[in-house]
């Protein structure tokens, strides 16, 4: 039987994936600085409180006004996104939220995360949410330097969201402009999706945001590159029509 889809609400994206993203995947969403994964989190947390899911942003490197802000900023056609925030519907738990990200274990040298994990855990808990998106996970790896302690740490993240059966999508910075340049990052295994974003084509008034589909889990989707903007209703991939 074929898995129950969750819709990214992105528009042109869905049908790249032939539906949606198959139910409580985790989903990592990785590009260049500016690339739009935080507003490609964004809308579809709103696309999907809009529908009824509660939805929440954990951002482990921005403040929650400051997230807010640039939201409104860039998406001015959202014209819910104050209600959904009202009605907890849409939830935006910015770093200032969080408790300290990190800990020193009783030894005093090695550095866990557990205790924001088991923020995210309760505060998923608390709202019954089912869509979530962690920006960025890449902040980990600036806190926990050891290679080892990271992929714990890591995969002790990805396996609570599994857990709690929501579907996710968890940020990457990388430093791949280019598509030929992609070099796969050795903790993507643990993602059951692998999104790319990247802003290639030389010259910068000629560059081009396009979005690739590495892998995911449960479903058949184009591996094609797709070209993308960022527009006032939301992000936008410019895909060829479907024939009839
Ligand atoms: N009002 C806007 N209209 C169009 N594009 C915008 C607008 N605001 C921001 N952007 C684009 O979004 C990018 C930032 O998106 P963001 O999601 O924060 O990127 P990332 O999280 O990948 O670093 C900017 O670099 C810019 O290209
Ligand atoms: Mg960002």
């Amino acid at each position: 039987m074929a898995r129950a889809k969750v819709e990214s609400g992105i528009s042109g994206l869905d049908r790249m994936l032939n539906g949606g993203i198959p139910n409580a995947n985790q989903v990592v969403l990785a590009g260049g600085p500016g690339t739009g994964k935080t507003l490609l989190c964004l809308e579809y947390l709103y696309r999907n409180a809009l529908n009824g899911n509660v939805s929440i942003l954990f951002s482990l490197e921005e403040d929650t006004k400051m997230i807010i802000d640039n939201a409104k900023q860039a998406f001015t056609d959202f014209s819910e996104l104050d209600r959904l925030m009202d009605e907890k519907k849409l939830i935006i738990h910015g770093s200032d939220q969080a408790s300290s990200l990190i800990q020193k274990d009783k030894q005093g040298n090695i550095f866990t995360f557990t205790t924001t994990i088991a923020d995210i855990e309760s505060l998923i808990r608390d709202h019954a949410a089912s869509r979530v998106a962690i920006d960025s996970v890449s902040v980990l790896k600036l806190f926990v330097k050891d290679p080892f302690e990271y992929r714990n740490v890591s995969n002790a993240l990805v396996a609570m969201l599994r857990k709690q059966g929501v579907t996710a999508l968890l940020t990457m910075e990388i430093d791949t402009p280019e598509k030929q340049r992609l070099i796969f990052e050795p903790e993507f295994f643990i993602y059951d999706g692998i999104v790319i974003m990247y802003l290639s084509g030389g010259p910068e008034e000629n560059r081009v945001p396009t979005i690739e589909i590495i892998k995911m889990r449960g479903t058949k989707h184009s591996f094609s590159t797709v070209p993308y903007e960022i527009t006032s209703k939301g992000i936008n991939l410019l895909l060829i029509p479907e024939k009839k």
